[in-house]
């Protein structure tokens, strides 16, 4: 009886302590993707970040979505230019963003390595 009562006090300790530890929603953010800081600061200076996160949807869809999507880099930065909204019909639309050519290589580039639907 006694190491009954034991055995039924460390399984409802081991059912309490566990969540804590394998919280799905706690390690979602802890996974945090590293945005290099030369693409923050362009992303940063071209107001993305008001609109785009790299995991999930904001405002506009996640970078991940949008690299899976676009196939160069050449292509993001005309798109970042002249969005086209059809791609994207679950979304408002994306006004153009008139950016430079560097600002738009180091944010496109850094696009296409998010990839997860590559060949
Ligand atoms: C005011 C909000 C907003 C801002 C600011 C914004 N975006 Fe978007 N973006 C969106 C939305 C909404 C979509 C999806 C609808 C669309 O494409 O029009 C989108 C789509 C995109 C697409 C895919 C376009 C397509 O047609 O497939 C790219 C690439 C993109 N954004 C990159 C950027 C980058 C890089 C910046 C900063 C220079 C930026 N966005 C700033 C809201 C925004």
């Amino acid at each position: 009886m006694r190491f009954k009562l034991v055995f039924v006090s460390v399984l409802a300790l081991a059912a309490c302590s566990k969540p804590t530890q394998t919280d799905p929603n706690k390690s979602e953010e802890n996974k945090v993707v590293e945005v290099p800081q030369n693409v923050q600061t362009a992303l940063q200076r071209n107001t993305c970040l008001a609109c785009h996160k790299t995991d999930r949807k904001l405002v506009g869809p996640s970078y991940i979505d949008i690299a899976n999507k676009i196939n160069s880099t050449d292509e993001i930065i005309s798109l970042i230019r002249q969005p086209e909204p059809a791609h994207w019909p679950e979304y408002p639309k994306m006004i153009g963003i008139s950016i430079n050519d560097a600002d738009g290589k180091v944010i496109g580039d850094w696009i296409m390595g998010l990839k997860t639907n590559k060949p």
